[in-house]
């Protein structure tokens, strides 16, 4: 099916490097000689008929840019089957034949139900800053996040230095632990907790000990806000009832995380899947995401990407016990 005329949105979470996936998909589509459309604010504007032509200075100057130039958000009314008719409807309406959705989990989950209620063949970019999708060795943004998040923690090191303090850094990951596991290999942290496995409270009081005994006088314990045990400000107090006199601090990164300028390898990530996916959609892939693995452009189902599990390397788990 050759065709005339599609469209890219983005969705849930923003992530840096989003914008430089739109542009690739933008110029790649109009080189192949179609038409691209951007929705704005992800499902909600499809089903608010909120979508434009994009040419090619629609994405001028923006590679370099976080966030995302069509806005983001998570859809509630996409969740129920009136929503999606009205989406449906609006891009029939307009003559929009196939779909780049960029996004993670949620945006996928949707995406395939939309697929398989009204047929419009789409493929996804896997755009989020949590590198928890199954079908690529990393997603767009999660570099960035890292690099952010260790920019952090090296400013926090010095205070932690000077004043011979522990501190307990929280970073973003609801269910998957590779930004915390990224940052603790990058900042020589002590102790990393992450959703995927189970750190007690004794392990990390242990590891502290351990610290102490090496003369250590601070520490830095990444704390993945989706693990076990609770969020930083929960570890700590658990913590202090075993070592009371420990000088420990919470730092909390949130949003700071998902913003900035994209790295180098976020933009080529970004560009490489941005490219991959258009040229895909023409090439007849549906319901699939675009992913990038060992270098080679891998298109994975949806179902796949979003069930299936990416094992956190335990290689990297041994790294930071054995030279922290
Ligand atoms: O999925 C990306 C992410 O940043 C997670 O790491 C985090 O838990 C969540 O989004 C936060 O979502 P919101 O911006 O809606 O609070």
């Amino acid at each position: 099916m050759s065709m005339k005329r599609v469209a890219v949105f983005t969705s849930g979470g923003d992530a840096p490097g989003m914008n430089a996936c739109i542009r690739a998909v933008v110029r790649g589509g109009l080189y192949h000689g179609v038409e691209v459309y951007g929705i704005n604010r992800g499902y909600n504007g499809m089903i608010k008929d909120d979508m434009f032509q994009m040419d090619t200075h629609s994405v001028s100057s923006i590679i370099q840019r976080g966030g995302t130039i069509l806005k983001s958000a998570r859809s509630m009314e996409f969740m129920i089957r009136e929503g999606r008719e009205k989406a449906y409807a609006n891009l029939k309406n307009r003559g929009i034949e196939g779909l780049i959705a960029i996004g993670g989990e949620g945006t996928f989950t949707g995406a395939e139900i939309f697929y398989n209620e009204f047929g419009i063949p789409i493929v996804g970019v896997p755009g989020t800053i949590d590198n928890d999708l199954y079908g690529t060795d990393y997603t767009i943004g999660f570099d960035t996040a890292v690099n952010t998040a260790l920019d952090a923690i090296d400013k926090i090191k010095d205070t932690a230095n000077s004043h011979e303090r522990t501190f307990f850094v929280e970073v973003m990951g609801r269910n998957a632990g590779d930004i915390a596991v990224h940052a603790a290999i990058g900042s020589g942290a002590e102790v990393v907790l992450i959703p995927e496995t189970n750190t007690s409270i004794t392990d990390i009081v242990r590891a502290l000990r351990k610290a102490e005994r090496r003369s250590k006088t601070s520490s830095i314990v990444i704390v993945a806000e989706g693990n076990q045990e609770g969020g930083a400000i929960e570890v700590v107090a658990k913590v202090k009832e075993l070592m009371p006199d420990l000088d420990a601090r919470i730092s909390i990164l949130g949003h700071m995380q998902r913003g900035g300028t994209p790295t180098s390898a976020d933009r080529l990530l970004a560009s490489y899947l941005g490219l991959g996916a258009i040229e895909g959609l023409l090439d007849g892939e549906v319901n699939v995401m675009a992913g990038m693995i060992k270098g080679d452009l891998v298109f994975t189902p949806f179902r796949d990407a979003i069930s299936k599990k990416k094992p956190i390397d335990e290689e990297f788990l041994r790294m930071v016990r054995i030279i922290r």
